[in-house]
């Protein structure tokens, strides 16, 4: 059976796209054991590495480079924290960006994986051709969103799906960092409701629920110790808490449901998309 992928993507940095990477990848092994949990990024900083990796080193010295390279998938991960399987991060993807030769060409190389269950790829703040080639692969595609500059900038991503012939069922919105204290008078009590309307009125999906801002997880990612603390163990009486495992929820029904995976397509019959 091919992964269901699931990108994070947003042009926009700081909206949550890695805080909602790693920690679903977390929910979702916390809810289903057995599912194989594969994450990685296309981002050059190493919070993947640095929230899972167990022991000091790499085990192979190798990364997600070497994934362009030729290297099989499943031989570049490491099992890490939570059962979570990772692939190291990496600095030097831009010297393998020729490599793409068309919007297809990673999913070619992840087709040939023996990779299965869910793979999660957090990408940079850029649709570039490494995040065009996610955002192609992707069963589902989430965007967070945090206000109105944000929401807006999605539609260069939809401009992307509807040039590439995508079906933009596959992207969902979802609202991040919202401040639960700010509320409105009138019909959108807050800003989740309001960024909502905003993009139904758009005719953009979005997931259901939101992820609120907490300083409690702010502290878990910018602290003394200079390292990355998961919610789950450290946010256990926040909403936050809950909130990822509401997302995690309706992750595991849509991968549950949707049993036709975009690899299979691309393997199959999909038009090569020039970049
Ligand atoms: N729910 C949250 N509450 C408070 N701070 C958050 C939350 N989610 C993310 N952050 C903080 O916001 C910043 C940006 O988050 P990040 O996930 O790195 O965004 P992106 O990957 O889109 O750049 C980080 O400093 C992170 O700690
Ligand atoms: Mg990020």
């Amino acid at each position: 059976m091919r992964p269901y992928i699931i990108t994070l993507s947003s042009e926009k940095g700081g909206v949550g796209k890695t805080t909602v990477a790693t920690n679903l990848a977390i929910y979702l092994k916390a809810l289903c054991e057995d599912l194989p949990v594969t994450i990685f990024s296309f981002d050059n900083h190493f919070t993947v590495d640095r929230l899972f990796r167990i022991s000091k080193e790499s085990a192979n010295k190798k990364d997600i480079l070497h994934l362009f390279t030729g290297d099989p998938a499943q031989e570049l991960t490491e099992l890490g924290q939570f059962g979570v399987q990772f692939v190291p991060s990496s600095r030097r993807l831009p010297e393998v960006r020729e490599l793409l030769t068309d919007a297809a060409s990673f999913a070619r190389l992840l087709a040939a994986s023996q990779l299965s269950g869910i793979v999660i790829i957090d990408t940079r703040p850029d649709l570039d051709p490494f995040t065009l080639n996610a955002l192609f692969t992707s069963d589902r595609v989430i965007v967070p969103v945090k206000d109105l500059p944000s929401l807006e900038n999605c539609k260069y991503l939809y401009e992307f799906f509807d040039r590439a012939k995508l079906s933009r069922r596959a992207v969902r919105l979802l609202p991040c960092l919202i401040d639960a204290r700010i509320r409105f008078e009138g019909p959108f009590r807050d800003m989740r409701q309001l960024l909502r309307a905003y993009a139904i009125n758009r005719g953009y999906r979005c997931m259901d629920g939101c992820i609120t801002r907490s300083p409690k997880v702010d502290s878990l990612q910018t602290n003394p110790d200079g390292k990355v603390y998961p919610i789950i163990s450290y946010g256990q009486h926040s909403d936050v808490h809950n909130q990822f495992t509401q997302l995690a929820r309706q992750v595991l029904q849509d991968y549950r449901n949707e049993p036709a995976r975009r690899l299979g397509q691309i393997a199959g019959d999909a038009d090569p998309f020039e970049l």
